[in-house]
């Protein structure tokens, strides 16, 4: 997603900052669910609302993006969703908090202010993946958030019973990724071609989701739960 750089994201992020990672208690009590890639946070804000006993994270790595999201939760005060400025990549053994600074131009960089994990390791029931960046060059396939190694990121904080949960309108992405989960032992289930139309059931609508929807593109949909320990 392309975001014009806004010149009063820092302003708008310090006025919604209870719900960045910055305010997160680490190591909430009760289950944690992860969303990688939030975009405005339509999805898991929603989500968030109908579960109040789950904590939520959600990363998202464009600081004008992510604003939008906490100001959408801050409206609705939904406590229980924590939005990280942070990149997957950066996802070790429990995520790590990375908050909000600016560098000498006031353009907001991110830092890290610890190296904490917020929750422990195999602490996450379900990670979702919606409509990730399908980078299509080939060059850059190492950066899809399926690639096997963020796939081998989410298993260090996914629990043995937990599972992802992935949705995209990019069937060359969706291919790509179920080769990435098989060869990297995950296990597929509600695997299904077109969502919408499948009996699956799929109550939480993101933004891109509703636009392609509305274009008559089919939704690609999938589960994978992690490799056991012993067989990886
Ligand atoms: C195509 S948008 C989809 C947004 C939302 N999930 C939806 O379905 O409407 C993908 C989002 O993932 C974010 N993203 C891509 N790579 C990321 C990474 N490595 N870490 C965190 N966020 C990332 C982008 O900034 C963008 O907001």
């Amino acid at each position: 997603m392309r975001a014009r750089k806004k010149k009063n994201t820092v302003p708008r992020l310090e006025r919604v900052s209870d719900y960045l990672i910055g305010a997160v208690p680490a190591h909430p009590q009760g289950e944690i669910r992860v969303e990688v890639g939030c975009g405005k946070g339509k999805f898991v804000t929603a989500l968030a609302k109908d579960h109040p006993d789950v904590t939520f994270y959600a990363l998202e790595k464009i600081p004008d993006v992510i604003v939008m999201a906490a100001e959408k939760a801050a409206r609705e005060e939904i406590g229980n969703v924590k939005f990280l400025l942070a990149d997957a990549k950066d996802l070790t053994e429990g995520i790590e908090k990375k908050f909000m600074g600016l560098d000498e131009n006031r353009n907001p960089i991110l830092e890290d202010v610890a190296h904490e994990a917020l929750c422990p390791s195999k602490a996450v029931s379900v990670l979702y993946l919606n409509f990730s960046d399908p980078l299509p060059n080939k060059k850059h396939a190492h950066l899809r958030l399926t690639h096997r190694s963020f796939l081998e990121k989410y298993r260090t904080i996914l629990k043995e019973d937990g599972h992802i949960e992935f949705k995209t309108d990019n069937k060359p992405l969706f291919d790509f990724s179920v080769e990435e989960f098989r060869e990297s032992g995950y296990e597929i289930y509600d695997y299904t071609e077109d969502l919408h139309h499948s009996g699956i059931p799929n109550p939480y609508l993101t933004e891109y989701e509703i636009r392609f929807s509305e274009q008559g593109m089919p939704i690609y949909s999938l589960k994978a739960r992690p490799p056991k320990e012993e067989t990886v």
